[in-house]
């Protein structure tokens, strides 16, 4: 798969298989996720990766928007740290763009995701906090429910041609 064609045709994916995902996929979508670019290059992000089933099934309980974890076979939580940001107040944005790389990586290797929200809903930030561990520097950002997919999906024409300015408003 080329990259247009992994931007153009990755789609939230929602319902998985019992497959497990090969740890190594799930590598390379890290990876690939801290490849994105971030203010500074400060990359002030951390990613927790979980497996256990206890765990996954329990994310529901506070977050409304993601029944679907009850499936997936592993999740990723992308995180700030925003001590680490050389320009304060982007956090936000670099962990999205680790997100998009993120899913965009997993849907190159034929796994699907979904992101979920998280920051800045403060019940869900709280919850995967209590849930995860995650210490009071840190703020949990999105959460990435993941595995073999189990429901189609393809490509989707978004384009809007009025929603493009060309060389002023
Ligand atoms: C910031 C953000 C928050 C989202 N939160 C949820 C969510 O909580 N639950 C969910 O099922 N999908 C969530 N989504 C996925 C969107 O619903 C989805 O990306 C959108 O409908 C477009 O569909 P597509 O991803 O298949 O292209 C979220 C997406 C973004 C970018």
């Amino acid at each position: 798969m080329d990259a247009l064609d992994c931007l153009m045709t990755r789609r939230s994916i929602r319902k998985f298989t019992k497959e497990p995902v090969d740890p190594e996929l799930i590598q390379a979508a890290l990876a690939a996720a801290m490849a994105a670019p971030s203010a500074g290059n400060a990359r002030p992000w951390h990613f927790v990766l979980t497996t256990d089933r206890a765990l996954l099934d329990r994310v529901p309980d506070f977050h409304p928007y993601a029944a679907m974890t009850r499936q997936a076979q592993a999740a990723i939580l992308v995180c700030a740290e925003p001590a680490l940001e050389k320009y304060p107040g982007y956090w936000p944005i670099d962990c999205a763009a680790a997100t998009e790389n993120l899913l965009l990586a997993l849907h190159a290797q034929g796994l699907g995701a979904v992101w979920t929200g998280v920051y800045p809903d403060q019940p869900r930030v709280e919850g995967f906090r209590k849930l995860l561990g995650i210490p009071g520097t840190i703020i949990p950002h999105s959460f990435v429910p993941l595995g073999h997919p189990d429901m189609p999906s393809g490509r989707v024409d978004r384009f809007q041609a009025e929603r493009i300015h060309r060389e002023s408003w």
